[in-house]
């Protein structure tokens, strides 16, 4: 379908191509998928409203490229292998002409139920095939699909519906994570109390215990299913029609719905799936993230199946039943692309390489990470004992926002670097930027990370409130998209992203915003104030440290610090617990309030001296205070 490129040489063509015309570039991509009518213009632009416009005038339907074109042409093939949390129970298969017949009656029973062109559709769903075939099925009738992590608590969940207005969910009774069962009918019942819009909740019987259903609204997937024809014609959609809404944490205020369109979604997903991991026709590929954040929508569902690949959806953990799970999946299933987190590679890389004793990993010829900066030592790890040094490691840096992978290696054409992300794919204008805004041109330097031109997949909006994505991307540098990140650049132009320079933590990958988990521990009875920040953690990357001024002089400061855990955990999700909690009797403040944040960083980070200038500050004494009260 698409061109790949096989060579470095065929990189440095195909990147000067895209840069010197980029419309030439992406038309020539463009043209090789699904389309109804063709576009008529490839790129409109400005940064300063800002207005992206890709593939302008086209019609289409993303499922016309990612299931039907292959149910046609390659109906037996598998589209979705789907390995269960408890390696006992039989894994599934769909082939590319059974997913197409799910999700035609999936969006069949979604018109019944009242779902059209534009409304939006919440998917609150463990890792199993009808969360794809309820996205899909989604986009086949035009509707915007929002999903929802599983792990999220009732209130985010519920915040998440009712900023998007939601009018319906489908969810599932319960999932299994490892051996602890999370009923997620019970989490969605109490979310819905305070939603009003929507009408319906879908319920898969997944576990089959027995489940709160509330007449009119509650209806079963299965019998749904069983109850509608499986003939459906695909609604046609714009180039630009929205795709979805995928809600992400930003540094300050609620978290922000990043507004996805679909062909230049589509375009940018399969080109980079095709291309980073040199996908080769007939490849099992497998990617651990969760459909409930991006590396799940682009690189579990969208860009894989585009390009009619197979791809493996595991609902379980790393750990489950023991550390080898991920090992024996690939062994199991002779996976040959293989797409994880730092984190899972450190949590495993904890407990040695015994276990991988009798795995056979052979079929193994392209790994990946994502999510957050590798460390030099998990990376040698993963790409000894997991690629016996012969698979390349594609490190991707990109974003919710990004759509797709920016800057990455492509495997087995570019030569990788420990902890680097490398270079910028075909299409892709990184700068860096010094302190004052200028444009850094050299090597060897470090500066915030900016990409100056636009690429098919970039967000185009935050849902319902675009002055709030110009704000937040376009307006810390004139005419260019600002990622929030920092990186260095080395003397080979290859890029090593340094983590973020915001107020943004990640968590073992999720991404958390500071100011979220505050509100969350400010709710708490016995808080007056708190601060938030990053620290470094072996395994999660960063963990979160709280400090916490108190309302009275507590007895039990350990009773304290285990409710606002809980308090945290019910208020987002357990992954954005405070890991350390730390009571102060005052934080460091300016004369104007602001918090310096980078002073309590340091002393979460255990600095105890080197502090900067902290003259500005209202009490400059707080800060020894503040030591002396670590424990
Ligand atoms: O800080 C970067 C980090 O993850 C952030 C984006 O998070 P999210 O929107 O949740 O998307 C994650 C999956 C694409 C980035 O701003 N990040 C992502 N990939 C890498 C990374 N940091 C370093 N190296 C990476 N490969």
């Amino acid at each position: 379908m698409l061109n790949q490129i096989n060579s470095i040489e065929e990189y440095n063509i195909a990147y000067k191509a895209s840069i010197e015309n980029p419309e030439t570039f992406w038309d020539e991509i463009a043209n090789t998928f699904v389309w109804r009518k063709k576009f008529s213009s490839v790129l409109e632009w400005n940064f300063t409203e800002p207005k992206i416009e890709w593939f302008k005038d086209g019609k289409l339907n993303i499922t016309d490229t990612c299931i039907e074109q292959h149910a046609n042409s390659t109906p037996e093939k598998i589209a979705i292998i789907w390995e269960p949390n408890d390696p006992n129970e039989n894994f599934r298969t769909l082939t590319y002409l059974q997913l197409f017949t799910q999700v035609k009656k999936c969006a069949n029973v979604l018109i019944k139920n009242g779902i059209c062109k534009g409304d939006k559709v919440c998917i609150y769903m463990p890792m199993v095939p009808e969360a794809a075939v309820a996205m899909l099925a989604c986009a086949r009738i035009g509707a915007i699909h929002s999903v929802v992590f599983a792990g999220f608590s009732a209130q985010s969940l519920r915040d998440r519906i009712n900023d998007s207005s939601c009018k319906l969910i489908i969810t599932a009774d319960a999932v299994y994570r490892g051996s602890k069962l999370i009923e997620l009918k019970k989490i969605v019942d109490e979310a819905l109390l305070q939603c009003p819009s929507i009408k319906t909740c879908l319920v898969l019987n997944h576990r089959n215990i027995s489940t709160y259903m509330k007449s009119e609204r509650d209806k079963f997937w299965n019998d749904e299913m069983q109850n509608v024809s499986d003939e459906n014609e695909a609604e046609i959609m714009d180039a630009e029609s929205p795709l979805f809404i995928l809600y992400t944490s930003g540094s300050t205020g609620k978290p922000k719905g990043l507004l996805h369109t679909t062909a230049g979604y589509m375009v940018y997903t399969a080109y980079t799936f095709k291309n980073v991991f040199n996908y080769k026709p007939d490849e099992i590929y497998c990617c651990t993230a969760d459909i409930g954040w991006i590396t799940g929508h682009s690189y579990i569902i969208y860009g894989p199946l585009a390009n009619g690949a197979t791809t493996l959806m595991f609902e379980g953990i790393p750990t489950y039943p023991d550390h080898g799970r991920f090992w024996d999946i690939i062994d199991k299933h002779n996976v040959n692309i293989f797409y994880t987190a730092p984190t899972a590679i450190r949590s495993l890389e904890a407990f040695g390489t015994d276990i991988l004793e009798n795995k056979n990993l052979s079929s193994l010829r392209v790994l990946g990470t994502v999510g957050e900066p590798i460390n030099e030592e998990a990376w040698n790890w993963y790409f000894e004992n997991i690629g016996k040094k012969n698979c390349p490691i594609v490190d991707t840096w990109w974003q919710t926002e990004t759509g797709g992978i920016l800057i990455s290696p492509i495997a087995h054409v570019t030569k990788i670097k420990p902890a680097f992300a490398t270079l910028p794919l075909p299409g892709i204008q990184p700068v860096l930027v010094d302190e004052n805004g200028n444009e850094i041109i050299e090597n060897n330097v470090e500066g915030n990370l900016c990409i100056k031109f636009p690429w098919p997949g970039i967000a185009r909006s935050i849902y319902g409130n675009h002055e709030r994505f110009k704000s937040t991307y376009f307006s810390d540098y004139p005419n260019m998209y600002f990622t929030g990140d920092g990186s260095k650049r080395d003397e080979d132009g290859y890029y090593r992203i340094t983590g973020r320079v915001d107020d943004i933590i990640k968590v073992s990958g999720h991404r958390i915003g500071t100011g979220e988990v505050e509100d969350a521990i400010n709710m708490h009875d016995c808080v007056v104030e708190s601060a938030v920040v990053g620290f470094p953690h072996e395994i999660k990357g960063q963990g979160i440290y709280a400090f916490i001024i108190c309302n009275k002089e507590t007895a039990d400061a350990e009773k304290i610090k285990n409710e606002i855990k809980i308090h945290v955990s019910n208020l987002i999700g357990s992954f954005a617990k405070p890991e350390k909690i730390q009571i102060v009797t005052g934080l460091p403040k300016t004369r104007s309030g602001k918090i310096m944040r980078r002073i309590l960083r340091k002393i979460a980070d255990g600095e105890k001296e080197k502090f900067g200038d902290i003259s500005t500050l209202l009490d400059p004494n707080i800060v020894e205070k503040i030591i002396s009260e670590k424990k």
